[in-house]
């Protein structure tokens, strides 16, 4: 997996064409050089969040058409109930809210002993605080930088010291967390989130909304290692 001198881009499959989704998903996948670490699978209830989207069923369909991983990302009230079903049909991480649970310690280990390696993605006006307890059982910190619910909204630039004052906390703890970033993630903006600290790279409309989906990861990867160049370490 990566380290904090790379970078993962993951595209996301919300801004997919579900009904040809074998054939929006090749051309990323077998682009070289790699374009795509992993696909990012948004989960949501039209409660936690008010949108409906997909579940553990369209996990196992992907994984019978790609062969790169899967993480999901549970935009849903109780995702403790969702767990072992998204387990079971192959993710490899799975990313829960913390503002989606009052036991969020034990929800993290629970997606652990699934098997799963555990985030927490934080919307954008929940505070970094909120994870004193419970740092050392994150591999990775998704900070929202859209109000989750939806694709093709605008980046909030204010992300970008959440990020960094993130990124500072982790090294002062001596952690390996990642930080992931997701929502309005282009060229455009990618590279003052990986300048600031963020390592995945979550993209939808950035990547399966243009025209030429695999060229368009090529030029946001590129765009996120140029940021992660001037970035301070
Ligand atoms: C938003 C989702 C995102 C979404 C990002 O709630 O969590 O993963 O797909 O879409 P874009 O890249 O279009 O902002
Ligand atoms: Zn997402």
């Amino acid at each position: 997996m990566v380290n904090q001198k790379g970078v993962q881009v993951a595209p996301s499959l919300l801004a997919a064409d579900f009904g040809n989704l074998a054939g929006c998903l090749r051309p990323v996948e077998s682009a070289s050089p790699a374009v795509a670490d992993f696909w990012h699978l948004d989960v949501m209830d039209g409660h936690f969040v008010p949108n409906i989207t997909m579940g553990p069923m369209m996990v196992a369909a992907v994984r019978r058409v790609s062969a790169l991983p899967v993480e999901a990302h549970l935009m849903v009230w109780e995702p403790e109930k969702f767990l072992p079903a998204f387990a079971q049909a192959g993710v490899f991480r799975i990313l829960v809210h913390a503002e989606s649970t009052v036991h969020l310690y034990q929800l993290l280990q629970q997606v652990r002993e699934h098997g799963c390696q555990a985030g927490v993605a934080l919307n954008p006006g929940t505070p970094l605080a909120v994870l004193e307890e419970v740092w050392p059982l994150l591999d990775v910190l998704l900070i929202m930088t859209v109000e989750p619910g939806f694709g093709g909204q605008a980046f909030i630039p204010a992300m970008l010291d959440k990020i960094a004052r993130a990124r500072r906390e982790i090294a002062r703890r001596g952690l390996q967390t990642l930080i992931e970033v997701d929502g309005g993630i282009a060229p455009d903006t990618v590279g003052s989130a990986t300048a600031a600290g963020a390592r995945i790279l979550v993209a939808g409309t950035a990547i399966f909304g243009q025209p030429q989906a695999a060229q368009a990861a090529a030029a946001l990867r590129q765009a996120a290692e140029r940021g992660m160049g001037m970035g301070r370490r």
